[in-house]
């Protein structure tokens, strides 16, 4: 039996659907801990490519069964719009899917809050995806939340958005301008959700530790990465959950003596999408280069990503902060054509040379990588399968990101599809 997490150890889009897509052959229950839509997760075989938001990434294997967590964020009409376009793929979700009854609701209005914030904001916003998950939580964690199971008792609802529309409206109204909601128009719609989304709707922690006992094979699902943390990461340039270890388990109720491996997954080189301070950012033509190459164009919002060197500061920081056990190194292939690799061991801060990632972000602003540097292996390495094919020059280059991190390195992604991967022995 494994319990296994699998997160991604920067600002997110490692390749973590593809990654849990390859796990789900060998998994009775993926589990989606935290985030919400902001989340998009490419899977590719047989020639398609599907972009998953919000239903776990073993959903096109028919044995899997898909949870989303009490620690999720959903937006329903997102979730039954993804449900019917996983079904036109021929994939029934009925009877596999399940979500966790107490599972926030995002709420229109909580889409409107975050673009009026981040409007407010002006030049010193985050640069949200403006799925409402921000003020989401706040609305879990101010105890003025929806849940899903609220969704299936019309009069309850209604009693609980017009407690909550009190203060969204003035918010809305009188700080921004923004036009205000009343629950009569919402309501209509969210009740028609909750009769389509009934037969998912589940205790879903009481179903993972049944699944437990059972001895049943199960990978939590990192969205975002740890560097998004709202905790560890680059505050207050974060997402509003907790993509790390530890909210895996308060995310889904699954205990933290139960996870047998922790899995951090990282490009071969480093993304960032919207703001927030981003040490290796290359912002010349290389930089350029390696979007182009590497198709990094957010899943969700289509928003380029900011690129730049692998940086084995902050990667060691995500490793430590999870605690991680093994690793996924991804988009290796991207690199083929360079002259050379250069990778952050190091940062230099107000002329003193310093090994840890600083927290506070003027700190890190300030920061000036120190670079080792590799020569290019300038040869294909897409689709390669075998450790043994790689070239030498790209096989030294991974052994140093596991000497450096200390963490043993178990698959190494040479392409977007299923089958464009190396695993390496345990
Ligand atoms: P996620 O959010 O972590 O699931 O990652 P995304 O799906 O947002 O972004 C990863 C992108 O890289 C997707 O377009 C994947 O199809 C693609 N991808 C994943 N692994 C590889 C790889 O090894 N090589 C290449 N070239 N692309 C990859
Ligand atoms: P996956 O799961 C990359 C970023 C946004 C923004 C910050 C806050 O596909 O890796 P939010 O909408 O969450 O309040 O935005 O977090 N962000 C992501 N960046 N991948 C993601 O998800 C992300 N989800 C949110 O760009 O900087
Ligand atoms: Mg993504």
């Amino acid at each position: 039996m494994s319990v296994r997490i699998l997160i991604g150890a920067q600002w997110g889009d490692e390749g973590k659907g593809k990654i849990v897509d390859i796990l789900a052959a060998e998994t009775d229950v993926v589990v989606r801990y935290q985030g919400g839509a902001n989340a998009g997760h490419t899977l590719k075989f047989d020639g398609k490519t599907f972009v998953l938001h919000l239903i776990p990434s073993g959903i096109f294997h028919p044995h899997c069964e898909c949870v989303i967590g009490n620690g999720v964020v959903i937006d329903p009409f997102t979730l039954i719009d993804e449900i019917e376009k996983v079904r036109a793929m021929g994939v029934d979700p009925a009877g596999r899917l399940k979500i966790a009854a107490t599972a926030h609701v995002i709420l229109p209005y909580h889409k409107a809050l975050d673009k009026a914030n981040e409007l407010a904001k002006g030049e010193g916003k985050i640069g949200t995806t403006g799925r409402g998950i921000g003020p989401a939580y706040v609305s879990k964690t101010a105890r003025r939340g929806v849940r899903m199971r609220d969704l299936l008792h019309p009069e309850a609802l209604k009693a609980k958005i017009e407690e909550a529309l009190v203060e969204v409206n003035q918010h809305l109204a009188s700080l921004y301008g923004a036009p205000t909601f009343t629950a009569e128009e919402l309501l209509p719609d969210l009740i028609e959700a909750g009769k389509t989304l009934t037969p998912y709707i589940i205790d879903a922690t009481d179903h993972l530790h049944h699944a437990l006992e059972s001895h049943r094979n199960i990978l939590l699902e990192g969205a975002q990465g740890s560097l998004l943390d709202v905790d560890h990461g680059t505050y207050p340039y974060v997402t509003s959950s907790s993509p790390t270890s530890g909210g895996a388990c308060t995310g889904s109720g699954i205990p933290p003596l139960a996870v047998t491996n922790v899995m951090g997954i990282s490009k071969a080189y480093c993304t960032r999408v919207g703001n927030g301070p981003f040490p290796t950012e290359l912002h010349d033509a290389l930089g350029e280069e390696i979007r182009r190459i590497g198709h990094e164009f957010g899943a969700t919002t289509g928003r380029p990503r900011r690129t730049g060197w692998l940086d084995l500061v902050a990667l060691r920081y995500a490793s430590r902060v999870n605690g991680l056990s093994e690793l996924v190194i991804t988009k290796l292939d991207v690199l083929d054509t360079l002259e050379e690799v250069l990778v952050c061991t190091a940062y230099e801060l107000d002329s003193a040379v310093i090994t840890r990632f600083p927290v506070d972000c003027d700190e890190l602003e300030r920061v000036k990588p120190v670079y080792e540097r590799f020569p290019g292996w300038k040869q294909s390495t897409v689709g390669i399968t075998e450790w043994e094919q790689l070239p030498e020059t790209a096989q030294t280059y991974i052994r140093f990101i596991e000497e450096y991190l200390k963490v043993p390195i178990r698959i190494v992604s040479t392409g977007p599809d299923r089958d464009e991967t190396i695993i390496l022995p345990a």
